[in-house]
């Protein structure tokens, strides 16, 4: 992106608007007058379109299509808070039925009723997550006379940006694995020596961000499970599930990484990857209602009604929610395993072909979830990043990126396949790459990568 002169007088240089008002419009300062509705609708919609086209971005996980359905149900929900339950007592109602709906999916425990909430995204679901197991931490060492100072956390530097802001938000020491040429997750013999008795919780992932791969969550488990009995640490682990947990359901509903293991006492998902809801929805949900300390939860008479709140931001948007209740409504569980097998079919499918290109090394073959990763298997020889911005000029938004500590040194490049990429864009993807590393086969400049991948 240019950088912005936002101290500036610049005006707007509208192209269509332009035929419905004369005066001009400054680009950093609130207009003194106001222009016809049309023009402004016009203005702004042409801006837009220097974005790039959301169907050819495999860089986000987000979903970029709905039915006009949902679209239809977003407008008509779009003047409702969310906060305010009294006023909108059924969208409360909708709400409730999702995150229960998730929570059986879950497997969250059969007597208990699921305990959880729509958030705005996994960041979000993440840190009330956290927050809950420091302070359920906090209260048991106060109950035992032991100090409550430096509580600590342990993942891998696999996990996303979010779980690092937590930390520093929340004063919480991260206690972080690091990554190795060829281990790109984390597994029990990575966190054992990390955990001590101020640990409040293990991060697991159930697909990173970067690579698409997953923590080797039942080791992870089954070492939390032997150290409750000795020495007696009851550390929790959190799955961050918000790329795998609206795909492993659904494709291999035998994997057991949710609440069947008897450590997780929480998880994230978001809705908005592969709950194939628009951006702004996430979920958490815990293992039971003891899992979310009381003190927590905030109850405000000030809108009428006594509400109960768990959240970091107080009004937000309830169309996310009625959104993800139109999907599940709409697709039902035989609908979503139909997307998740088409799309890992399309992702694999797209592994095969790049698989066969001459100085391409597959990281992640779309197996797991519908992710592809990609490293060049002589750097010298090809610059992914140089890759990246060849296939830009095509109009795909692959992104190129470097590995987390100590994996800098290699760069990847990341497919997320979703709903909308058809076998025929799996071909014409595949064809740009090979033309693409053609052209760098004969000599490229060198740029350099991004430090971290987007969401
Ligand atoms: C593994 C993982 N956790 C957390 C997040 C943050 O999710 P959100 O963008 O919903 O806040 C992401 C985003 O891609 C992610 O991949």
């Amino acid at each position: 992106m240019h950088k912005l002169k936002v101290d500036s007088e610049e005006q707007l240089s509208p192209t269509y608007a332009g035929r419905s008002f004369s005066h001009d419009i400054p680009k950093y300062r609130l207009p003194a007058e106001g222009i016809p509705a049309d023009a402004a609708y016009q203005l702004v919609h042409d801006e837009l379109d220097l974005d790039g086209n959301p169907s050819l971005n495999l860089a986000s996980f987000v979903t970029s299509w709905m039915e006009p359905q949902a679209r239809l149900l977003a407008a008509e929900t779009l003047a409702k808070n969310m906060i305010d339950q009294d006023e909108y007592p059924q969208t409360e109602v909708v709400h409730q039925r999702v995150v229960s709906m998730i929570g059986r999916l879950f497997h969250a425990p059969a007597h208990q009723q699921p305990t959880g909430t729509a958030t705005i995204g996994s960041s979000e679901a993440i840190m009330l997550a956290m927050l809950a197991h420091k302070r359920t931490w906090q209260r048991r060492r106060e109950q035992a006379g032991l100090p409550t100072d430096r509580p600590n956390m342990v993942m891998g530097a696999d996990v996303h940006t979010c779980w690092e802001k937590f930390a520093r938000y929340f004063e919480v020491e991260a206690r972080v694995v690091p990554m190795e040429e060829g281990r790109y997750t984390i597994a029990a013999e990575q966190v054992e020596p990390l955990l001590d008795e101020r640990t409040i919780a293990v991060a697991g992932l159930l697909g990173t961000t970067f690579t698409g791969q997953m923590d080797d969550l039942g080791s992870i488990d089954a070492l939390l499970t032997r150290i409750a009995s000795d020495p007696g640490w009851r550390i929790p682990l959190h799955i961050d599930a918000a790329s795998g947990g609206f795909i492993v359901p659904f494709a291999r509903p035998e994997q057991e990484w949710d609440f069947r293991l008897p450590s997780v006492r929480s998880i994230n998902v978001s809705n908005h990857k592969f709950g194939l809801v628009y951006p702004g929805m996430g979920t958490v949900i815990f293992r039971d209602a003891s899992d979310l300390p009381e003190e927590l939860v905030f109850r405000i008479n000030y809108l009428g009604g006594d509400m109960p709140n768990y959240s970091l931001n107080f009004s937000r948007p309830s169309s996310s929610v009625i959104l993800q209740y139109f999907a599940f409504l709409r697709l039902g569980r035989a609908g979503y395993e139909q997307i998740v097998n088409t799309v890992l079919e399309n992702a694999r499918a797209l592994a095969g072909k790049l698989g066969a290109i001459d100085g391409l090394e597959l990281l992640t073959d779309g197996s797991a979830l519908p992710i592809v990763a990609l490293r060049a298997s002589d750097p010298e020889a090809s610059d992914l990043t140089h890759l990246s911005h060849l296939l830009r000029e095509r109009g795909w938004i692959v992104p190129a990126y470097t590995l987390p500590p100590n994996a800098e040194h290699i760069t990847v490049l990341r497919m997320v396949i979703k709903e909308n990429f058809s076998r025929d864009m799996v071909d014409m993807l595949a064809h740009d790459i090979g033309a693409a590393m053609k052209t760098l086969a004969h000599g490229a400049p060198q740029l350099h990568a991004r430090r971290r991948p987007h969401c």
